[in-house]
């Protein structure tokens, strides 16, 4: 089998953008699709900004960050991603989008051995594998935010992964992009998000009963846990849309009242205060 060198990320967002840019680094040939031109844009704009921040870090020089870009190609065209060896959808964490996007992934990527991987955090593999007509080749890769910077990433096989798309996906992450590969079985949330997401639903409840302030439970656990971000500080970076259908598929499936979103969560993403994406969540940004 070859070594892949060609990816397609479909999505550009806060995850999409951050699996393109560490997929280039890594010395890939990177397409990303977007739905639209004024996406398109946004999500280069998006990948800019995060290698801008790597060369001011002393992460990346100068040359890395222009050979980086020049590796990514973001389009609104299907088709660019035909030729393919591993695509990572990355869309928002609503199951019929991901359903329909890996059905359309299917018909444009036209080698059989390519790797179709989705990086949702919570939603099962199988109801996306049964999608397409090779189930076999899907599997969740799911990264963590930031993506450039945090090391891991889940590798979940559905009941019909075959063993050499799980093993490519692996050698993906780890061999390639360097990443810490964990394995999960096909169960929503996974293992990071079902420890994760019960502790931030708890933190939410906590600040919903009045029984501390925002500030005072994220110092709590900055300050007495040595957490690099407290859980509503962290809430509003993952995005308080995503919080809420991460849990929302967990509580689906398993019907625990733990991962059921609170009310001020629900009412929160009513309002579009999804934290800092729209400027404002449980804290105040920009
Ligand atoms: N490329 C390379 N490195 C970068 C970078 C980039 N674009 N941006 C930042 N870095 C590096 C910095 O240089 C720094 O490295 P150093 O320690 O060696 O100097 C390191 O990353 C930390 O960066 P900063 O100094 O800017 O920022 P902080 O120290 O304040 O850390 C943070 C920011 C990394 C966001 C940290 O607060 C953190 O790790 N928070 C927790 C994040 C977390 O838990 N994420 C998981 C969310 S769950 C998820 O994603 C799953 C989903 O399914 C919901």
């Amino acid at each position: 089998m070859s070594e892949i060198e060609r990816v397609g990320v479909v999505g550009c967002g806060l995850m999409g953008s951050g699996i393109a840019e560490v997929s280039a680094r890594a010395g890939l040939d990177v397409v990303v699709l977007e739905a639209d031109q004024p996406a398109v844009d946004a999500g280069r704009a998006r990948i800019e900004t995060s290698l801008a921040q790597a060369v001011r870090r002393g992460k990346l020089s100068e040359d890395d960050r222009a050979a980086t870009l020049g590796r990514i190609r973001v389009t609104w065209e299907a088709d660019a991603l035909g030729d393919r060896q591993l695509v990572v959808e990355a869309v928002p964490e609503i199951e019929p989008l991901k359903v329909e996007t890996f059905r359309r992934i299917d018909k444009v990527v036209s080698d059989g051995e390519a790797v179709l991987a989705s990086n949702t955090s919570s939603i099962p593999i199988m109801k996306l594998a049964m999608a397409t007509q090779r189930p076999e080749q899907v599997i969740g890769v799911h990264f963590f935010n930031p993506v450039p910077v945090l090391p891991l990433v889940e590798l979940v096989p559905s009941l019909l992964t075959s063993p050499a798309a799980a093993e490519r996906a692996a050698s993906f992450a780890s061999a390639t992009l360097g990443k810490h590969v964990i394995r999960s079985q096909d169960r929503a949330g996974f293992v990071v998000n079902a420890l994760l997401i019960p502790y931030l639903l708890s933190s939410i409840r906590m600040l919903e009963s009045g029984f501390a302030t925002a500030e005072d439970i994220d110092t709590g656990m900055v300050q007495g846990c040595a957490h690099p971000m407290g859980p509503l500080a962290l809430s509003d970076l993952i995005g308080l849309d995503t919080v809420m259908a991460v849990a929302q598929s967990m509580y689906d499936e398993f019907k625990e009242p733990l991962y059921a979103p609170p009310p001020m969560l629900l009412r929160m993403v009513d309002a579009g205060l999804l934290g800092r994406k729209s400027g404002r969540g449980f804290h105040q940004y920009g």
